[in-house]
């Protein structure tokens, strides 16, 4: 592992991605060989944004790999209010030995690992989620076997989850389809550097507006909360422009045989997908939930204890 932090996964090469994965997987099969692998280190979560999955992933995922986490709220120390993104990071580097934060903008999490001398995880912010995208890949290999040449189609709004989905697809040679109602596409820089990078490892991602297309005869149908945390204010608006991308019964019908339907929770059932699907034998979010466990173990071994090294 070169990289000493995770903020985005178009700072990893493919054979990182991979990496992460592999030691996620094992560290599934044989948590207890990984027990004391950060024993007394200490991580610090910075959230200025709610959170179930990545909160108790992370804390759980230290206290199991022999350490400990603490939980840093929006009260706590109101990050850039209180006190600069660069003296909160310059502080924690003398106390703990990594920093995992949920953020509203990514700019914070640039900051953060710029002036932290300890590693730095992108918990979240308004660009990307990469943690998720690491859960979501080792994900769809337990269930499918693989991940290269597989066809995902993501509906919905072209938001942090997408971007950081399409750089992993990217980088494991899985071709993507991109459906959001015009207006809501993903950023157009993201895209651009994802698609060079399918296209040196054999994939394909196409950006565009039809669903029916986006989702013929895919592996994996994947959606998001049409309004991202942040965007409170403009839920009652983009339900009524996001309505024919929910992913109901006939999206799912339009799929490959055996289509997975994934979601990085929370889901909004109604809005972005039906209860139908979302309680489907295609549904398989509550084994992706579990694998931010394991995938935020490996991240947290390869970064925090060189366990690649
Ligand atoms: N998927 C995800 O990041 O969930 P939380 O917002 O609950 O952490
Ligand atoms: N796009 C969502 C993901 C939540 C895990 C958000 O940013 O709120």
């Amino acid at each position: 592992m070169t990289i000493s932090d995770l903020v985005s996964i178009h700072d990893l090469s493919r054979e990182e991605v991979l990496e992460i994965l592999d030691l996620a997987a094992r560290i599934k099969r044989d948590p207890v060989a990984f027990q004391d692998a950060l024993s007394r280190r200490t991580l610090a979560m910075i959230f200025e944004k709610p959170s179930l999955r990545t909160r108790v992933s992370f804390e759980a995922g230290m206290t199991q790999l022999g350490g400990h986490a603490i939980c840093l709220g929006p009260s706590d120390i109101s990050m850039g209010r209180r006190e600069s993104v660069a003296d909160i990071a310059r502080t924690l580097s003398g106390m703990a030995d990594g920093i995992m934060a949920r953020t509203f903008s990514h700019q914070a999490i640039v900051d953060l690992a710029q002036h932290a001398a300890i590693p730095v995880i992108n918990g979240l912010s308004d660009r990307s989620h990469p943690c998720q995208a690491l859960a979501d890949f080792l994900t769809i290999r337990e269930a499918l076997g693989r991940c290269e040449g597989i066809r995902l189609a993501y509906v919905g709004d072209g938001n942090n989850v997408t971007h950081s989905l399409m750089y992993a697809a990217a980088r494991l040679g899985a071709s993507v389809s991109v459906a959001t109602p015009p207006g809501y596409a993903p950023d157009p820089d993201v895209v651009r550097q994802a698609r060079e990078v399918a296209a040196r490892f054999g994939a394909t991602l196409a950006v565009g507006h039809n669903v029916d297309e986006a989702v013929a005869g895919a592996d994996v149908i994947y959606t998001d909360t049409w309004a991202s945390m942040g965007q409170e204010a403009e839920h009652d608006e983009r339900v009524v422009v996001f309505r024919p991308y929910q992913v109901d019964a006939s999206v799912m019908a339009r799929a490959g045989k055996g289509a997975l339907f994934m979601h990085c929770l929370p889901a909004h059932r109604g809005e972005e997908v039906t209860d139908d699907v979302f309680e489907s034998k295609a549904s398989v979010v509550f084994q992706q939930a579990a694998n931010r466990l394991h995938a935020q173990k490996a991240v947290l071994a390869l970064l925090l204890g060189g366990a690649g090294r």
